[in-house]
């Protein structure tokens, strides 16, 4: 070993021993080794019929159970809710056995995982609707772009959105009931927690933003009632599961799902605050900065100005996805932007993503064309470091989870 690599090697190690992102983290009753979660990564992968998650599933999770925490993906409260081809409920008995089956793999492996709940509102079809039924929505506005179906082949089709049909005030608690159930379910799931998806232009984002919102009753209009569904339905869950269980998810300054706001730091900033009341284990956002940051460009103010205002406003963990690598993900920490880094493309590409970052090792890159459906390709099959290194890999889909 010549001189370079001795002192070398201390270094590294001593630097990843102070490293704030490997430093552990009391998240409500959870202790987290760490701080590099693992964020919320739809694969469109449940089992037909039934949108029902299966074996792969509980092998993907366990792979990648050593992240702070894993947020499942997103998960349908209800038929209604769905708006891709597909992606997994967690509204029938069969569903949630299977999401059984992935929180046992997950807790064998030593992780914690909260699901997602997730109702789509216009962002889905009629063939994809209970009884072919319009999808429903705060306003009766077209999204801009494509919906995911499955057609008479068997196979997925992109087809234009169709015109939603607005929610009558008198179905919203029917809504938040949805919402109520699903949680119900993952607790008997044995999930660890919930996130409630409230972010990247679906259901409760339609609400929030003056975009898609158009509504002239109690959920429309001035902020109090555009984030009066949210509020409705952190009510209903927190005494399900218990505050320090349940996480919340949003996108300030999003245009995902052609949604947009009019005042987004007024509307933000008053969500943010308002949910400090509830205690919740987390607040999770999309970083605004995140498409600057993909770019390898500096983060633009408003989005840097927009963490900080719900920094300020948000009494609680705040965890942020979007965008980063180890070095960004330690300066964000180490400035005070964000408790938890979420990672979402990296930890679909790298199952031991901590170990890969606490290490800098080299990451597998990610492969777009196996994001959404299929088998275990692009699924199940990255490689960790130890097959790096020869070792064969961990047979996961065994007769317990099949
Ligand atoms: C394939 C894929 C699926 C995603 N599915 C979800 C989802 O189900 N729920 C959600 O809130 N965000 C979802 N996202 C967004 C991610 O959680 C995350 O915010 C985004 O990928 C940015 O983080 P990254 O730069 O670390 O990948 C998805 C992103 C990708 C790439």
């Amino acid at each position: 070993m010549d001189e370079r690599t001795q002192t070398a090697q201390p270094k590294a190690a001593g630097q990843a021993a102070t490293d704030l992102l490997f430093q552990p983290y009391k998240l409500g009753p959870f202790n987290l080794p760490h701080r590099a979660a693992m964020a919320p990564l739809t694969r469109s992968r449940a089992q037909q019929p039934g949108n029902v998650p299966g074996p792969l599933a509980a092998c993907y999770y366990a792979q990648r159970a050593s992240a702070a925490l894993i947020v499942s993906e997103a998960t349908q409260v209800s038929m209604q809710g769905q708006g891709y081809a597909w992606t997994p409920g967690i509204h029938s008995r069969e569903q949630v056995e299977g999401w059984r089956r992935v929180t046992e793999a997950v807790h064998e492996a030593g992780g914690l995982i909260f699901n997602q709940l997730w109702h789509v509102g216009r962002i889905s079809h009629p063939a994809l609707q209970p009884d072919q039924m319009l999808p429903v929505a705060p306003s009766a506005i077209t999204p801009q772009g494509q919906a995911f179906i499955e057609n008479e082949r068997g196979e997925g089709q992109l087809v234009p959105f169709v015109r939603p049909r607005a929610l009558q005030t008198e179905e919203m608690p029917y809504i938040v009931g949805q919402y109520q159930r699903a949680a119900k379910n993952a607790q008997t799931a044995n999930f660890d927690g919930v996130e409630i998806h409230g972010a990247n232009g679906y259901l409760i984002d339609q609400f929030i933003n003056s975009k898609t919102n158009q509504r002239t009753d109690l959920y429309g209009g001035p902020v109090e009632n555009r984030a009066r569904l949210l509020f409705e339905i952190a009510e209903a869950l927190s005494p399900i599961w218990g505050p320090d269980r349940v996480g919340v998810r949003l996108s300030p300054l999003g245009a995902f799902n052609d949604v947009g706001d009019d005042d987004p730091e007024t509307t933000f900033g008053y969500i943010a605050e308002k949910l400090s009341d509830y205690k919740f284990a987390y607040l999770h956002i999309v970083n605004p900065a995140l498409p600057a940051m993909q770019a390898g460009q500096e983060p633009d103010a408003r989005a840097l100005r927009m963490v900080d205002l719900i920094r300020k406003k948000y009494r609680g963990t705040l965890m942020i996805a979007g965008g980063f690598d180890r070095d960004s993900a330690e300066d964000w920490l180490k400035k005070g932007r964000a408790d938890l880094i979420a990672f979402g493309r990296k930890f679909l590409a790298n199952p031991d993503l901590p170990q890969r970052l606490r290490s800098r090792a080299p990451l597998n890159a990610d492969d777009p064309t196996t994001y959404y459906g299929g088998g275990a390709k692009g699924y199940t099959d990255y490689p960790t470091l130890a097959q790096d290194r020869g070792e064969q890999p961990k047979a996961c889909v065994d007769g317990r989870w099949r």
